[in-house]
């Protein structure tokens, strides 16, 4: 990186210097660390043809009328967040009957260029799996076709070197077995108990996505997880943000970080203060209709890896 870093004490009181000092990429938190943001590659798809015609999650109820044009209005705010921040989008084709294609986390898990493809537990949403593997294939990736039912990114996190994998409600944990022998990485269970966190990325955040320190920071709403999923992440991130019921249950912790500028849910105001005490850059973003199908800022991103 070329940016230089900034000493909080050197900084100008100017309000106007202080905001371009706060886009800019890096930063040093009262804990002394550098916080260092890096240009990411994520696949999205506009929800031309979003709403709620079935329920799969607790979230979502098809009586509760849609707007597809709000949708497509308030991703399209965080498709632009994510340019300004340098950040590189592909697109993939929205399927009409489709409508939970929009949550593209749920497409695939790559790293290094291979593609693990999803297989998707309910029947509503099987074809998006062949779909995003096509797109995969097309763009150069090795995809390989699963064996075992998972949803991508929706349940495998990469934090560091190591794959933080969910089950409990979608993802079976022969994924797990399977992505740790595909990637060659430490692969931890962790187990969801609430179904309004049926997704690992409703309940985990992943703060600091470029490192290959496993030690890379997190936060989490315990809650959602049995007791020993909870021992293990108190075990393996001692420093990670613990996130209030309140911030979780609007899905704030489904956040996307390029390890400083860390996209939020506007309305996750606790969750935003405890990034800020840590050095991080929170920007907030309203997804309020895309949630109505039960998903927020890192349901709607897939990160590609190369
Ligand atoms: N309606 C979708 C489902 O229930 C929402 C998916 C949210 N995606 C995520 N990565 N958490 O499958």
């Amino acid at each position: 990186m070329s940016t230089p870093i900034l000493d909080q004490d050197s900084q100008s009181q100017d309000a106007q210097s202080q905001a371009s000092l706060d886009q800019a990429a890096q930063s040093r938190p009262a804990t002394g660390e550098a916080r260092t943001a890096s240009p990411r590659h994520y696949l999205m798809c506009r929800p031309d043809h979003f709403t709620v015609t079935y329920r799969i999650n607790p979230w979502m109820d098809p009586a509760i009328p849609t707007d597809t044009s709000v949708a497509v209005q308030q991703w399209q705010t965080l498709y632009d967040i994510y340019r300004s921040l340098g950040h590189e989008i592909e697109l993939i084709d929205q399927i009409d009957g489709l409508p939970d294609m929009v949550y593209t986390a749920n497409g695939g898990f790559v790293i290094d260029g291979v593609a693990y493809g999803a297989k998707f537990t309910h029947p509503q949403r099987q074809p998006e799996g062949p779909a995003f593997m096509e797109w995969f294939g097309e763009h150069n990736y090795q995809v390989v076709d699963p064996k075992n039912v998972n949803e991508g990114e929706g349940d495998f996190l990469l934090v560091g070197s190591r794959i933080l994998a969910g089950t409990g409600f979608r993802s079976d944990s022969g994924s797990h077995a399977e992505i740790a022998a595909l990637f060659g990485r430490e692969v931890v269970t962790l187990t969801l108990v609430n179904p309004s966190f049926y997704h690992l990325d409703t309940a985990i955040s992943v703060l600091d996505p470029l490192t290959d320190d496993v030690t890379a920071n997190i936060a989490y709403l315990p809650s959602a997880f049995d007791a020993e999923s909870r021992a293990t992440l108190e075990r393996l991130y001692p420093d990670a943000i613990i996130v209030s019921e309140e911030d979780g249950s609007i899905l704030g912790l489904n956040s996307i970080s390029d390890g400083y500028n860390v996209v939020i849910a506007a309305r996750a105001t606790g969750f935003e203060q405890q990034l800020r005490d840590r050095g991080y850059n929170p920007i907030g973003v309203d997804l309020s209709e895309l949630l109505l199908g039960g998903g927020g800022v890192k349901c709607c991103t897939l990160e590609l890896r190369a």
